[in-house]
Formats: structure tokens, sequence, C-alpha cells
């Protein structure tokens, strides 16, 4: 019997009040499904439309990275810090507590060593094993203009096929090979054919000049990858410049895992991400908090 609910109250169906059709303004990701929409708002927080992801993925090719020996005691105690960690599927059931509520991005692609061609890389990972896995989405390097260009594409293609039929997020992450020159005109090649051919979000370097033109030419969020070590208010420079030409967010790793301080420079990179905060008042924010960091080490 339809409605056969015994309640007494009257029924309230506010037949004047329109429903809500919120919209979903990650750029570029309108279209998806709701698994894919709550991924991205899972890793991309929707107050800011931005992410501060930590990478912690480099075993996968380089062994035990220096600040990753030992990520139980590293890394684990930095994640409520993070929007997402973006790591390989063999760190995270070893090593990430299944309690913790932060998104996971799986590292998907791999297979050479630094002793190699890094470029010469294939699916390192089933769809299904990321869903079983409750990632928020999946990795995969690109390498436009090397040797293997076709086939890497090709690892996001399927990759990128699998993801919109489950509900997962691709990450596109443009390596550059070492003889390639990093400007802006390689890094809107990259881009732009990474997010023709479906990633739902990019990765991508800083370059000083004319980042805004990668990121508008990019039709999905850019996040910026970090890379080498260097001095704290530099690399608070360079994710402020991506932030403020466009990006959605950084996925950096060595900079902050790295820094004399990891946990004061992650809230520091928090602050220019997503609060639009100056290199220079952001590494306030470190300075403070390290110190207070060293003060509890000397009690
Ligand atoms: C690069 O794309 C790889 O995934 C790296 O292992 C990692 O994400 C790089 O992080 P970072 O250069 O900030 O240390």
């Amino acid at each position: 019997m339809p409605e056969a609910d015994f309640s007494t109250k009257e029924k309230q169906y506010h037949a004047d009040v329109p429903q809500k059709n919120a919209p979903f303004t990650l750029k570029g990701a309108g279209s998806y499904d709701w698994g894919m929409k709550n991924r991205l708002a899972r890793t991309f927080d929707p107050r800011s439309g931005r992410t501060v992801m930590l990478a912690v993925d480099h075993g996968y090719f380089q062994g035990p990275t220096t600040g990753l020996e030992r990520i139980d005691l590293t890394i684990v105690p930095l994640i409520p810090s993070c929007d997402a960690l973006f790591c390989t599927r063999g760190i995270l059931r070893a090593l990430v507590p299944p309690q913790v509520q932060k998104p996971m991005v799986l590292r998907a692609s791999g297979g050479p060593s630094i002793l190699r061609d890094l470029s010469d890389e294939e699916i390192a990972m089933d769809m299904e094993d990321a869903l079983r896995l409750n990632a928020c989405g999946v990795g995969v390097q690109v390498f436009v203009g090397s040797e293997h260009e076709s086939r890497t594409v090709r690892n996001m293609t399927r990759l990128v096929d699998l993801g919109v039929r489950h509900g997962m997020p691709v990450m596109a992450v443009t390596a550059v090979g070492k003889e390639m020159k990093r400007d802006a005109q390689y890094f809107r090649l990259a881009c732009r054919m990474c997010a023709e051919l479906g990633a739902t979000y990019v990765k991508t370097y800083f370059v000083e000049e004319e980042f805004e033109t990668v990121t508008a030419s990019c039709p999905v969020p850019i996040v910026m990858a970090g890379g080498k070590k260097m001095p704290e208010l530099d690399a608070l420079k360079m994710a402020y410049g991506a932030i403020q030409g466009g990006a959605a967010g950084v996925d950096m790793g060595r900079n902050i895992f790295q820094s004399d301080a990891p946990s004061a420079m992650i809230q520091a990179v928090r602050a220019v991400v997503h609060k639009n905060e100056t290199p220079e008042r952001a590494l306030d924010l470190y300075k403070t908090l390290k110190a207070k960091l060293d003060k509890k080490k000397d009690r």
C-alpha cells in the first residue's frame, strides 16, 4: 500500500520551494557522475576549490628516497595536514592505517627504475584494485616528447576509460625528460594533450614565465608538481606563483618531507594554497611553527 506510514504529522512538500541543483564548480568537471564528483570533492576542498596533495610515491622508481625511508614514522603523522596523499598501493596497504579519513590518490604507472629510461612505463595497477582500496584517484605519468610518448599516452587513455566507467578521477602527470626544455610552450602542449585525451586533472611543473597560459589553455584543473628540494621560501614562492597563476593546488613531495620541519612546511604551503597567503607571510608561519617544535624537542 503506498504511503503506509502512520505518522500523524502533516506532510511537508514545500511545493513552492524549487529544488536546489548545486553547481559542481571544479574546472571541467560539471558533466561527471556522482561518484567521480564525490571523489573530486574529497580531493579538492570545495571551500577553496583547491588541494594540497602530499606526494610520497618516489619509491616506485627511486627506492627509499631521503625522507621516505620510514613512511610510517615520517609521513603518516603528516596525513591529517594534507588534502590527499599521493602514494603507491604497496605503501598504502603496508603502512597507511585504514582509519585515515583523507583521500588516497594511487600511482598507477611504473616499470623502469632510475637506472633505466624512465619513460618506458606501463600501467602498473588494475582499476579494480584502486576501487578495492577505496582510492579517490589514480595517477599516471605521461612523457610527451619522449621515445615512449605514445605508449604513455595510451597508458593514460586506458586508465581514463576505466576511470570514467567506475567514477575514478585520473591525474595525468606531465613528466619531462632531462634533455627537454621546461617552458610554458612545452607544458601548454603536454597539459592540453592530457586534458583533451580525458585526464580529470593534470599535474605539471611551474614555470616563471607565462604559467597562466598553461592553466588557461588547460580545460581541467592543474596541480603544481614540486621538484627537487629548495630553500623553504623559494618553494613557497613557487607554490604562490602557481596558485596565483591559476593552479588548483599542489602535489608536493620533497619540498615538504625533506624540509627541516615537514609539519610546519605543509601548514605554510596550505596557507599559500587555501588562503592566498604571500610566500613571505607563509614563511613566517613556517618559522613560528618550527620554533614551537624545536622548543618541544628541547624539553
Ligand atoms: C612525479 O611526478 C612523481 O610522481 C614523483 O615521485 C613525485 O610526485 C614528485 O614529487 P616531488 O618532485 O615534489 O618530490
